[in-house]
């Protein structure tokens, strides 16, 4: 893989050797700070590019951070000028799916048009390569368990369709223009990186484990369970739950292999095990040693009672596997950034977690 690119250093001196550069685009959000991380793990610079509209400025801390919005060509502009980066990394979107079933044309600007206008900087600056946070989203309600790539793709909401629009236009320009892209089509990104100092800060946070923790820790009365009368082993819903920085690997495995020239790929990133939400409930309170009340509430229209990656292709592919195995084990790297969270920011953290900055780090 490209590690390093010949530059120009600041004295105008020609052909300085200095570590290549990636552009990632939400790099401050739950995901993106994760792959900054690894791809600072393997002599990378990340250049993260977000307008902190969901982002953390504290989440960055492995490279340099522009602020500015991918619907603005000429701020991408500048930042691919100024980096000169060998590829993007585009996990920049916005991904609530409710707030895309009532404000659809924010996420088709954001998502869409947003990536219209990456593409087009790309273009500009003559970078090739995207890896791109795709959905199992995607997928709708599946119609094959465990879900393979191929699988058909009917996406149930806005959110899961603005990610389908974006498959099918990277699919078109790699055809038209030779991008090559790989699309990773995460499952259920979860837990935390502690030692790092980042992990899950969403506001609203709508994700099942930190919904779980703040219930166990009182910052919300109760945590909602959506169904227990679907036909799976304990009633409730199964997903699959990928630690993310199993997931940030992936992204680095997938960069490595667009970066070796063997083209554009699409792949599922889960672990292939189906986990349910009373599991999830029961790792919380193993980890945290305190209950989580729940308040039972009729099934979610659109809710699959399970839904679970086939990996198999991300393994055979890129050699990808998740290292993190267990529930309790991703719960607890969760957990840990939690309590970090909590000592860290107590003056600025709301009642569902939305800490701008995290103090200590
Ligand atoms: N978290 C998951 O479980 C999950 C699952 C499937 C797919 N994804 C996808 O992965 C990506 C990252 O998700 P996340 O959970 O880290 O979300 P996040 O909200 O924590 O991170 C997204 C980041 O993108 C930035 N951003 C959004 N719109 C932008 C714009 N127009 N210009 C610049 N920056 C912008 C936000 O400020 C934020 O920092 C998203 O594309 C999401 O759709 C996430």
């Amino acid at each position: 893989m490209i590690v390093s690119v010949n530059t120009i250093d600041h004295q105008g001196r020609d052909n300085v050797s200095a570590p290549a550069r990636v552009l990632v685009t939400g790099g401050a959000g739950y995901v993106g700070s994760h792959v900054c991380h690894a791809l600072a793990g393997q002599g990378l610079v990340p250049v993260t590019f977000d307008h902190l509209g969901n982002g953390h400025r504290d989440a960055e801390k492995w490279g340099p951070l522009r602020v500015g919005d991918i619907q603005d060509p000429i701020a991408l502009a500048q930042a691919f000028a100024e980096f000169s980066p060998v590829a993007v990394i585009h996990c920049a979107a916005l991904a609530y799916v409710g707030e895309s079933v009532t404000t659809p044309a924010a996420y088709y600007r954001n998502n869409v048009t947003g990536t219209l206008s990456l593409l087009d900087a790309m273009a500009g600056a003559g970078v090739k390569h995207v890896v791109f946070s795709s959905s199992c989203a995607t997928y709708g309600i599946p119609e094959q368990i465990p879900i393979p790539e191929a699988a058909r793709q009917q996406p149930i909401n806005p959110y899961g369709r603005t990610k389908l629009m974006v498959e099918q236009i990277l699919s078109d320009y790699g055809a038209a223009y030779g991008v090559n892209s790989a699309v990773l089509r995460y499952f259920n990104a979860a837990g935390a990186d502690p030692g790092n100092g980042i992990g899950e800060r969403h506001d609203p946070e709508t994700h099942l484990i930190p919904r779980a923790i703040l219930a166990a820790t009182r910052q919300i009365p109760w945590l909602e369970v959506f169904g227990d009368d679907y036909d799976t082993p304990d009633g409730t819903c199964q997903r699959d739950y990928i630690h993310v920085s199993d997931l940030a690997q992936g992204h680095v495995l997938a960069l490595k292999h667009l970066l070796a020239g063997r083209g554009s790929l699409t792949l599922n990133l889960g672990t292939g095990r189906p986990i349910s939400v009373r599991e999830i409930v029961a790792a919380v309170e193993a980890v945290s040693r305190r209950r989580v009340p729940l308040r039972f509430c009729s099934r979610r229209p659109g809710d699959p009672p399970v839904l679970y990656a086939d990996p198999s292709n991300a393994r055979n592919i890129l050699g990808f596997s998740a290292a993190f195995t267990a529930i309790e084990d991703i719960v607890e790297t969760a957990w840990r950034f939690h309590v970090q969270m909590q000592e860290c920011a107590t003056p600025h953290f709301g009642s569902l977690g939305g800490a701008k900055e995290l103090k200590c780090h």
